[in-house]
């Protein structure tokens, strides 16, 4: 059987060590989990059986296995420590007989993104990034449907566009809608993106280092490597759309207590083909996983036991290859959730409501 492991880790130290730690996620507190995790050895945690190609009907087994770390102990810790902890983590994945090795969220997002570390392992490597393209651009298109609002008249934004995933989401959607803003922190840098996209482009291109240009924009892509949540419900006007793919995340959770009148939706969420189990609750409802983990997954089901997606710049020619490999084994967009709920059609009609509503109240104040 053909096999696959992927690395997870605490992303909210409290409840992830919960999840596997109960009595230490109960006992210590952020900054000593944060703390402690510098000394822990990766740690094995589970086994995961049940996945099987649409396509070939072959069943492949996995396993996830935890680098320690947290995001701000990733960023903190000089990168070669960080890269070590993720290497000894590959290293179980090789002793238990893994054919190919995903990393998850910051494992992938630290310093050069799996070059480093997929060239001390032997077994491939490869980031997730390129499928988790797709599926945020499919999620936030769908999104845009759901919501009645046509895409090629509309008013999107990537935030984090300078980012590995969210360069080329800012191609893609750059020839789908009518006027796309481009925020980062680096002006150059958003600069040289937009020159380099307006060759294809149908939509204007705008560069923006502010937030505030958000409040122009109807369907918002963000995918930040900030600790802290990046927007706010003041940013965004009434009736949007936004496509979280950041873990974590950057949309603050007072989005959806203070604004009733926005659809915002995780990004990255897919259905996995066949009767899995993962044995272990990183969050999602069964049989769904990240994209991520799913590229990882469909590589494995193909064979393609190969290093894959690496470093920061993702090609067009990967991100479409993965996505119609993900497609022919069975992986699907799962429906929408927002802060680990389901979104119902009857929230979606809510949203929509009170979208009008507040744009009526608007129009009366001006
Ligand atoms: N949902 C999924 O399945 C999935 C899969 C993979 C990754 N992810 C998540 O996706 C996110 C991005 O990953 P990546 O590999 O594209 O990262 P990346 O290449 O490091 O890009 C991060 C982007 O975020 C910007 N940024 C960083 N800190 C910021 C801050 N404080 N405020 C505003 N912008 C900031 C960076 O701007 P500069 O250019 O100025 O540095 C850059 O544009 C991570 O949170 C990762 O965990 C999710």
């Amino acid at each position: 059987m053909d096999t696959f492991a992927f690395i997870i880790h605490p992303i909210d130290p409290k409840r992830d060590v919960s999840r596997k730690f109960p009595f230490l996620g109960r006992m210590l507190n952020e900054r000593q989990i944060d703390f402690f995790s510098t000394f822990f050895p990766p740690v094995y945690i589970s086994e995961i059986e049940g996945i099987t190609s649409q396509a070939t009907g072959e069943e492949i087994k996995g396993w996830f296995l935890a680098c320690p770390y947290t995001p701000r102990r990733m960023m903190e810790l000089p990168e070669r420590t960080v890269y070590r902890k993720i290497i000894q983590t590959g290293r179980l994945a090789e002793k238990l007989g893994a054919q190919i090795l995903g990393l998850g969220a910051f494992t992938s997002v630290v310093g050069d993104a799996g070059v480093t570390i997929a060239d001390a392992l032997d077994v491939p490597v490869t980031t997730g990034d390129s499928y988790t393209v797709t599926v945020a651009v499919d999620a936030i298109r769908e999104a845009a449907s759901v919501m009645d609002i046509p895409l090629s008249a509309a008013t999107g934004a990537v935030v984090g566009a300078t980012g590995a995933i969210g360069q080329v989401c800012a191609e893609l959607l750059s020839e789908d809608v009518e006027r796309l803003y481009l925020i980062g922190r680096r002006q150059e840098a958003l600069e040289e993106l937009r020159d380099r996209l307006k060759v294809r482009a149908r939509a204007e291109l705008i560069v923006s280092t502010s937030m505030d240009v958000l409040a122009d924009a109807q369907l918002i892509l963000t995918v930040t490597s900030a600790l802290n949540e990046v927007i706010r419900p003041e940013h965004l006007q009434p009736g949007s759309v936004v496509c979280d793919v950041a873990r974590p995340r950057d949309v603050s959770a007072m989005v959806a207590a203070a604004r009733d009148d926005i659809l915002v939706i995780d990004g990255g969420m897919v259905d996995v083909p066949g009767p899995v189990d993962f044995h272990f609750n990183f969050g999602f409802p069964p049989g769904k996983a990240y994209a991520c983990m799913a590229e990882t997954i469909a590589l494995a089901l193909e064979g393609r036991f190969e290093d894959y997606t690496l470093g920061k710049h993702l090609t067009r020619e990967r991100v479409e290859e993965i996505s119609a490999m993900a497609k022919k084994h069975g992986f699907r967009l799962s429906g929408f959730r927002s802060f680990e709920r389901e979104v119902t059609q009857q929230h979606i009609e809510t949203v929509r409501r009170n979208a009008k509503n507040a744009r009526k109240l608007q129009m009366a104040h001006t």
